[in-house]
């Protein structure tokens, strides 16, 4: 359906529009090229369809403000990292609070935010004993480790196309021939993940059940619904099943809500009735500063307790030093008590509703083969109808240059999406005019490309 020498030349003439549109971000990274690695202060920030990160000067809400002055409708949102939007005023009162009034954002004492975002993080996922890191990346890690440590088995099982952060063990998709290899890109792997993973598709239950009957399997770590391959959602019965099945194989099930918290006040866990061993979260659970952690069972923790010779208090590869500091708590309680609220979700999941109603109207109008799926306060358009029904399907439909078309148009326009996905993501400060204008803008850019 598309004519892809009208899309190279669309895409072209947006690259040109941007590099002409935002002269100081192009100097700042021409300059930052000397002294950083690959340019950007983390190599991810070479993501970007336009050929240089546009430079932040001001975030608040969910408006963020560029270098060269442009205002943008921030439908990124730092890749959840700021689903709770930019600097909310009671996150910033009590960051300021803790580390500029009462001083000690690092001191290896606790303080009593922590066992507070605990019986809310229980309140809402359902597991009562917590533990904290600064990224969702740890919190896996250490599930993980606790995982292996509670079962005595090696293995760990994903979905393919699955993303948990840079954790060995998920590297792993189930490749053409069906065989479980490495991801593409991985970098030095300390071993084939084969030997530390197994790999199904999202969906599979008879493929679950025919990796988890080896026995070798200490936890199926997932997200509830795939968010990081565009977003999946799971069939009637399927997650019922993965519950029952990692139960009678005697393999703990981890829930990875870093993401999927979208769905609601307690993630997918709450919103389905979902029943994990572990739940592991971070990003937007902070307000945007470094936060996460993962809840275990009562039955977990009890197991745990009661191995001999864990090394839990120095160094037995579980914990970090500056995870759970007083700031970090801090953050998130605020955050949880006054910011990412009940009601805050509802609201939040209304706007999304309203993007993923306008996009599909604007599909539908074109009659164009793409579809457009939706996870609470999140929603993603996919270039294949229906919907993708696992990992492997969706990034089989990936258009990385259509991507890019669609993403610089819109940053052109003042609409910023996330670099890696095209994923919108509703924050407590979104507006119904904000959502618009998305609309306004992706239908021109559909209907330049189809025209
Ligand atoms: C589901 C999921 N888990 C974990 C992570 C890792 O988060 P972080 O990079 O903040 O550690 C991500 C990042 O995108 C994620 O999507």
């Amino acid at each position: 359906m598309i004519d892809r020498t009208r899309l190279a030349r669309l895409l072209d003439r947006e690259r040109g529009l941007f590099r002409e549109r935002n002269p100081r971000s192009a100097a700042a990274y021409e300059q930052a090229r000397g002294h950083l690695f690959g340019g950007v202060p983390m190599t991810w920030m070479n993501k970007t369809a336009a050929g240089f990160p546009l430079y932040l000067a001001e975030a608040h809400g969910a408006r963020v403000t560029d270098l060269d002055g442009h205002e943008y409708v921030d439908l990124c949102l730092g890749d959840t990292g700021a689903m709770a939007g930019h600097s909310p005023q009671a996150t910033v009162e009590a960051v300021a609070d803790r580390f500029g009034r009462r001083g000690g954002a690092t001191v290896m004492m606790p303080t009593e935010d922590a066992a507070w975002v605990g019986a809310e993080l229980g309140r809402r996922f359902g597991l009562p004993y917590w533990s904290f890191s600064l990224t969702a990346t740890d919190a896996n890690r250490w599930a993980i480790r606790l995982a292996r440590a509670i079962t005595g088995r090696p293995k760990i099982l994903v979905n393919s196309y699955c993303y948990h952060g840079s954790v060995d063990e998920v590297l792993i998709v189930v490749g053409p021939d069906g065989r479980q290899e490495s991801r593409e890109g991985n970098v030095g792997a300390p071993v084939d993940p084969a030997v530390t993973s197994r790999v199904v598709e999202f969906n599979d239950l008879p493929a679950l059940e025919r990796e988890l009957a080896y026995g070798d399997v200490a936890a199926v770590l997932m997200e509830p619904a795939l968010t990081n391959i565009g977003i999946v959602l799971p069939e009637p019965g399927y997650l019922e099943g993965v519950r029952e099945l990692t139960r009678r194989y005697g393999s703990l099930l981890i829930n990875d809500e870093t993401h999927t918290f979208s769905a609601g006040p307690g993630g997918c866990t709450k919103a389905w009735n979902l029943r994990p061993d572990i739940v592991t979260i971070g990003k937007a659970v902070g307000g945007g500063i470094p936060s996460g952690g993962y809840g275990l069972s009562a039955e977990v923790a009890a197991r745990i307790e009661a191995m001999d010779g864990l090394d839990l208090v120095d160094m037995g590869g579980v914990g970090g030093t500056l995870a759970g500091n007083p700031l970090s708590v801090a953050a998130m309680r605020a955050t949880l008590e006054h910011v990412l609220t009940d009601d805050a979700f509802s609201a939040m999941t209304e706007l999304a509703t309203r993007f993923a109603k306008g996009v599909q109207e604007i599909i539908d109008a074109h009659g164009l083969p793409w579809s457009v799926t939706q996870l609470g306060a999140r929603a993603e358009y996919r270039f294949t109808s229906p919907a993708p029904r696992d990992g492997g399907e969706s990034n089989a439909a990936g258009d990385p240059e259509l991507d890019d078309y669609l993403h610089v148009h819109l940053a052109n326009r003042g609409v910023l999406l996330t670099p890696f996905h095209n994923m919108a993501l509703m924050s407590p400060a979104t507006t119904e005019a904000d959502v618009d204008r998305h609309h306004e803008v992706f239908a021109a850019a559909v209907a330049e490309l189809v025209a």
